[in-house]
C-alpha cells in the first residue's frame, strides 16, 4: 500500500530519504536537503542529494536534485551527508564523497542560489582520518565559524570498535586541518555518525547518532574552548523509535533549529511502493533552567499542537503512547504535566513536558480506525 502524502514534512516525491543534509535559510527561504536514493525506496548507494524548500517551516515544496554523483571521487557510495555554511552570500556545503574501495573524502560544493550547486575543482578537500588507517568510516562533516573568524569541522568516524568524533581548523573554509579528537568512545558502536556541535545559552552541544543503537541519538551538553569539548551531561531527549542523524542551524531570528530522519527501523513492515522516510517536523532546541535539553517543535507550529490524540493513553496512573500497535512509552502519569502531538497523515510526534521527551513515529496502516 502506498501512504498518502505528508502535509508538514518533508519527504521525497519518489524513492528513498535519510538524513537531513545541508539545512540552511538562505535567499528569503529555508531550504533541507536530504540523502536521497531517487531509484529505490530502500537505501542503495550511490546516493545523491534531494531538495525541499519552504517559507514557514511547515509546508515543504519539493526542488531538482541538488547533488548527484558524477566524479570519479563520488565513484561507489556518491554523496554522503554533509551540512551548510553561509558566508559570502554563497551557500558552503561541505559533504562526504565516498569513491573507489568506499573510501570517504571530505568535498566541497558552493551555491550562489541554492538550487545550482558547484563542486569545488579542488575536491577533495581533506582526506584521510585520524582514527580509522582504510579511511571508509571518514564522514558526515559539519562546518561553523568560530569566535576568532576561523572554522570548524566535526567528523564522525571509527575503527575496530573505537568510535570518535574529530575536529578540524581552518582560516580560510578551503584548506582544514586536524585539531584532536572532541569525543572517542569503545562503548557507542563502530562509528559515531553525524555529529553537530553548537553553542546553547551558555554552553554547548556536541550530538552524533550511534550506529550500534539507531534509536538512541546522544546529547552531550558541555563546554568548547575552539580545540576541546568537555561533557556535563548525557542527555537522550528523543525517545520514539524512528529518530536518526538530526541537524542543526541557526535561522535568521538566531533560534537553534534541529530536523532529523524519521528513521524506517521498527516502522511497519508494509514498504510503500512510492516513498520511504521523512524529515521530523522542525524542532527548536532550548536548555531549561535545570540544564535539561528540550526538542520542541518551531512556534509556526503551535496551531498544529493538539493535546489530545489516538495515539496518547492518558489514565489515572499511567501515561502511554502507542502506534496503534505498539506500547512505545509508558510513565507513570503523575511525572507528565504537558504532552502535545502533532498529527500528519501518518506519523505522530509527542513533546512531553515541553519537549523534555520527543517521541516520533510512523502510525500502523490501520491504526485507529474501527
Ligand atoms: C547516517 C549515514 C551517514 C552517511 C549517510 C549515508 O544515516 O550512514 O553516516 O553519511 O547515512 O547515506
Amino acid at each position: 500500500m502506498s501512504f498518502p502524502p505528508l502535509a508538514f514534512h518533508v519527504e521525497p516525491e519518489r524513492g528513498w530519504l535519510n538524513d537531513p543534509n545541508g539545512l540552511c535559510y538562505f535567499g528569503g527561504k529555508y531550504h533541507a536537503y536530504y540523502q536521497h536514493n531517487p531509484t529505490a525506496t530502500v537505501w542503495t548507494a550511490p546516493l545523491s542529494w534531494g531538495h525541499a524548500v519552504s517559507e514557514d517551516l511547515l509546508h515543504w515544496e519539493p526542488a531538482p536534485i541538488a547533488l548527484s554523483p558524477d566524479m570519479p571521487y563520488e565513484s561507489t557510495g556518491g554523496c554522503f551527508s554533509g551540512s551548510a555554511y553561509v558566508e559570502e552570500g554563497k551557500i558552503w556545503f561541505y559533504y562526504t564523497a565516498v569513491g573507489e574501495d568506499g573510501v570517504q573524502t571530505q568535498c566541497l560544493a558552493t551555491s550562489e542560489d541554492g538550487y545550482h550547486l558547484e563542486k569545488y575543482p579542488g575536491n577533495p578537500i581533506l582526506t584521510g582520518g585520524p582514527i580509522d588507517p582504510t579511511g571508509r568510516d571518514f564522514r558526515d562533516p559539519k562546518v561553523f565559524r568560530w569566535s576568532d573568524g576561523s572554522y570548524r569541522m566535526v567528523c564522525g568516524t571509527g575503527y575496530e570498535g573505537r568510535a570518535a568524533v574529530v575536529l578540524y581548523k581552518s582560516q580560510d573554509k578551503l584548506s582544514w586541518e586536524y585539531a584532536g579528537i572532541l569525543f572517542e568512545t569503545r562503548d557507542m558502536g563502530p562509528v559515531l555518525e553525524c555529529p553537530d556541535l553548537y553553542p546553547i545559552e551558555d554552553k554547548w552541544v556536541l550530538c552524533f547518532s550511534r550506529m550500534d543503537q539507531p534509536q538512541r541519538v546522544t546529547f552531550l551538553v558541555g563546554d568548547f574552548d575552539g580545540e576541546r569539548f568537555t561533557p556535563e551531561s548525557v542527555q537522550h531527549p528523543a525517545v520514539g523509535p524512528n529518530f536518526y542523524a538530526p541537524q542543526s542551524f541557526l535561522d535568521p531570528q538566531g533560534r537553534r533549529l534541529v530536523l532529523g530522519w524519521m528513521t524506517p527501523w521498527g516502522a511497519p513492515e508494509d514498504p510503500d511502493p512510492v516513498r520511504s522516510g521523512c524529515l521530523t517536523v522542525p524542532l527548536e532546541v532550548t536548555l531549561d533552567d535545570a540544564g535539561t535539553l528540550c526538542l520542541f517543535p518551531v512556534e509556526e507550529a503551535d496551531s498544529l499542537l493538539r493535546k489530545e490524540d489516538p495515539c496518547l493513553r492518558q489514565g489515572e496512573w499511567l501515561f502511554q503512547i502507542t502506534d496503534g500497535k505498539k506500547l512505545l512509552l509508558e510513565r507513570p502519569a503523575q511525572e507528565v504535566w504537558d504532552a502535545r502531538v502533532l498529527a500528519d497523515t501518518h506519523t505522530r510526534e509527542v513533546f512531553i513536558n515541553g519537549g523534555e521527551q520527543y517521541c516520533s513515529f510512523f502510525l500502523e496502516p490501520d491504526a485507529f480506525q474501527d
